[in-house]
């Protein structure tokens, strides 16, 4: 039976798409056979970010209607085995989908496999409700700033209505500078104010805004391993900039 975790966060363009599409990429790549459900009806884009757009046939809506098994419409990723992205997308408003629907697809393949994400779109309406609710887990994903993790706070409130076994948190876009200079909020007073614990840290990477995610980050591997063991190993944003090397890396940094 897999384990069905929503990726959710309240904020728009904190890194919801990209940790669900690295985190499952970085699964499949150990073994895990994952599933990527892209449940951002208005602005679905996990097809792109995971780069199978050109493969899709089917979408969501066409296994609720009767179109196509739900199995075939799974896209198969081109470099990555046992990843599988399900897409959806609104062509047409007459085709609506709801959580129920979701629920009910993701459970018939749950058998099959041992993750399910879905990827929440922003906001804390109706969208993150059909996205929430066919999760058994949920991972909240925030930026570093404070709107973000206001947000954030939000969305985890509402949460706690849904029936979750857990909820834990990712800091997504951490800055080690900017931490160390105190510029920046830390991931563990990021959780200590949202009251989650801390299941990862992503730093502000370039590769990872460019990537097909089949090269893992060390930050999505340590991820993938606290989510699957349960015992929490974290990425330290601050590293490289610790000691008497680190502080001219910030020095240079900061005269860029
Ligand atoms: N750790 C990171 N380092 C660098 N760039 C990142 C990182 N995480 C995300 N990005 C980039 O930030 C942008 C927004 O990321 P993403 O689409 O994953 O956010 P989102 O929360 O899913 O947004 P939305 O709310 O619109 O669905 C993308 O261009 C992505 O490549
Ligand atoms: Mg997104």
């Amino acid at each position: 039976m897999a384990r069905i975790i929503v990726v959710t966060g309240g904020k728009g363009g904190v890194g919801k798409t990209t940790v669900a599409a690295a985190l499952a990429a970085c699964l499949a790549k150990k073994g895990e056979r994952t599933i990527v459900c892209d449940a951002d009806f208005g602005l679905n884009n996990i097809d792109v970010t995971l780069g199978v757009e050109k493969q899709v046939a089917y979408e969501i809506a066409d296994i609720v209607e009767g179109k196509c098994r739900a199995k075939q419409a799974l896209v198969p990723h081109p470099k990555i085995p046992n990843l599988f992205v399900l897409c959806s997308k609104r062509s047409d408003l007459q085709r609506y989908v709801s959580a129920q629907q979701i629920k009910a697809v993701l459970e018939s393949l749950s058998q099959e496999f041992d993750y399910i994400f879905i990827d929440s779109p922003a906001g804390i309406d109706e969208g993150f409700h059909r996205a929430v609710a066919p999760a058994s887990e949920a991972i909240v994903v925030t930026a570093p700033h404070i709107s973000a993790v206001r947000d954030a706070d939000k969305a985890v409130t509402i949460l706690k209505s849904y029936e979750l076994s857990k909820v834990s948190l990712v800091v997504n876009g951490c800055r080690g500078e900017l931490i160390l200079s105190g510029e920046e909020l830390s991931p563990d007073q990021i959780a200590s104010v949202l009251k989650l614990p801390l299941l990862g840290i992503v730093p502000y990477e370039y590769s990872l805004s460019v990537s097909d995610f089949s090269v893992p980050h060390k930050s999505i591997r340590l991820l993938a391993e606290s989510l699957k063991t349960g015992k929490e190993k974290l990425y330290d944003p601050t590293r490289q900039y610790s000691g008497f090397f680190g502080s001219i890396k910030r020095a240079l940094k900061r005269s860029l």
